[in-house]
């Protein structure tokens, strides 16, 4: 994921300018050496910072709608007249600057103080204590929006990782790369929990919860009680039950620890073998290519990621891995690993210095099951995302919810997905009534190829191709019976965009 560089383009703004300059409704300046955009909406001008406070996507390739623009890259959300990160993945606000029209000229002054943001906030009567299992995506997205909103009970934060909350997706891609430094991975700085009385316990094992008494048992033997618990425990990487698969060279990937032993094997490794062909697997592929190792993918289906994205964009998947150097072996598995030899089921065998297995994700639902919560392939909750214990509240990729976009419960794992979902937990353990409603959003990026996709499509009878998949100019839409449930784009970022705003309008209906 490239970062654009904050070259301010543009007229100095604090100079003025005509309306009449304005494409499309928006006008890309800048204010000392800070970029700035200027939105014309409803009437209105509103100048706020040209970048998205998430990977610095152009706001100005955005959707605007109403008072909000649309980051083109993943989807955040940002609020004009405050700045605020209305939608995930950007948790930050940007800058804010006022505005006069002073003979007919539009003149940008100063920075404007970040004001409240415009969501609902804690009420006096708010749980006195939250206690959230899971330092992922859900779990810390939660415990930022409770303190955004202002409540000010207790949180208590409980993960089994030994690292802060990361940027999970970045595992494989550039930090994995090693494009990317390490201070892109904290979600935020390790001061933040103490400043805003989050207590985050790392190494925290949940063992147990006791819904009736309201605790949760830590593995040492400590219960903590809580008035509104969430349950964000995530997913664990399917293991192989394959011979050889426990050796120190044979790893999958979800933490920051599995991420870095992958990253020292790959300095004296000369070839790696992955198994699997979707996300987690050939993104590896990516990042390992980049860092000059020789990669081999071992996967069973015909096409790399048919089952998602159909077999056109599974097609221009494989040939952009191939064009950097990745040798497939599709219809084909690992039988097992016998030190530095894979055996492939096929007959013969890979030489292998590091193996990488991402084969799926299996969700963490022991806690839930333990605690006599209903389950069905994940954890079911309504759409305020609750538990069927009113106290016990989910979120990300142990949730399975209501999804009003494909009128069916589904479950997925996506990072904007956990997140959005942390975010409205957090609202309604606090009291409120926020359905969860958000059209589903993932992106996947191969080398600097990123793919966006919108909606969910289990099955489809028909795909419909706009322009050139070869090209890497295009937006695919998958249909059943007529309706359209899912897209897929690669640089098509607007209207990926638009698309999602058609099935939130869509879904209004
Ligand atoms: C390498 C990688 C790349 C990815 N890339 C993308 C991408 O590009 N786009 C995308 O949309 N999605 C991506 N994903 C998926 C995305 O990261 C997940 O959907 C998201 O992290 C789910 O958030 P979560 O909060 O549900 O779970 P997680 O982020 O996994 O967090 C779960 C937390 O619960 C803790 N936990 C579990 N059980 C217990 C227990 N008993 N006691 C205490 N703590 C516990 C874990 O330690 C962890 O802190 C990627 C995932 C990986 C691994
Ligand atoms: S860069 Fe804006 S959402 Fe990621």
């Amino acid at each position: 994921m490239a970062q654009e560089q904050n070259t301010p383009q543009g007229p100095n703004l604090t100079q003025g300018v005509a309306l009449t300059d304005f494409v499309d409704g928006k006008l890309l300046g800048h204010v000392g050496d800070e970029a700035v955009l200027l939105v014309h909406s409803g009437g209105e001008i509103f100048a706020i910072s040209a970048h998205c406070t998430h990977y610095h996507g152009p706001l100005a390739e955005g959707l605007v709608t109403g008072e909000s623009v649309r980051c083109p890259w993943h989807h955040a959300c940002f609020d004009l007249r405050t700045g605020e990160a209305e939608r995930a993945p950007a948790l930050s606000p940007v800058a804010c600057w006022k505005v006069e029209r002073r003979d007919g000229r539009i003149v940008v002054k100063d920075k404007r103080e970040q004001p409240k943001p415009r969501g609902a906030m804690a009420k006096a009567d708010a749980p006195q204590r939250i206690v959230i299992i899971g330092g992922g995506a859900a779990g810390f997205a939660a415990a930022e929006m409770l303190r955004r909103r202002d409540y000010r009970g207790s949180i208590t934060m409980l993960s089994d990782d030994d690292a802060p909350p990361v940027d999970r997706p970045n595992l494989s891609k550039d930090y994995l790369a090693g494009s990317a430094p390490e201070d892109w991975l904290p979600l935020r700085p390790d001061d933040f929990y103490g400043e805003n009385n989050i207590d985050l316990r790392l190494k925290a094992k949940v063992a147990g919860i006791d819904a009736r008494q309201r605790q949760v048992a830590l593995a040492g033997g400590e219960r903590l009680s809580y008035d509104r618990l969430l349950l964000a425990t995530g997913a664990e990487p399917v293991r192989l039950p394959i011979p050889g698969a426990d050796q120190p060279h044979v790893h999958t990937l979800r933490s920051l620890a599995d991420c870095r032993a992958i990253i020292e094997l790959t300095k004296n490794a000369r070839r790696a073998v992955v198994i699997g062909a979707s996300f987690i697997g050939l993104e590896v592929a990516a990042s390992l290519r980049t860092r000059g190792v020789e990669v081999h993918v071992a996967a069973p289906e015909a096409r790399p990621m048919e089952r998602v994205f159909g077999p056109a964009l599974g097609d221009f998947v494989r040939a952009l891995h191939e064009e950097h150097g990745v040798v497939f072996h599709l219809q084909d598995t690992v039988t097992a690993i016998d030190g530095k030899r894979a055996a492939l089921k096929s007959g013969g065998t890979l030489d292998a210095d590091l193996v990488v297995v991402g084969v799926g994700v299996r969700p963490r639902l022991a806690l839930a099951e333990q605690a006599g919560l209903a389950i069905d392939r994940g954890l079911t909750v309504n759409e305020y995302l609750q538990t069927g214990a009113p106290d016990i509240y989910a979120a990300g990729d142990i949730a399975r919810w209501p999804d009003p976009h494909s009128g069916e419960r589904i479950r997925v794992e996506h990072w904007v997905v956990a997140e959005r979902q942390g975010q409205a937990a957090a609202a309604n353990m606090l009291g409120h009534k926020e359905r969860f409603d958000s059209v589903p959003f993932f992106w996947s990026q191969h080398y600097d190829v990123p793919i966006n996709y919108i909606g969910h499509a289990e099955r489809w009878d028909t795909i419909t191709i706009e322009g050139d998949v070869k090209a890497k100019d295009c937006l695919l839409r998958y249909s059943r019976d007529g309706r359209v449930l899912a897209v897929a784009s690669v640089y098509r970022d607007l209207d990926s965009l638009k698309a999602e705003l058609a099935m939130e309008q869509a879904a209004a209906r």
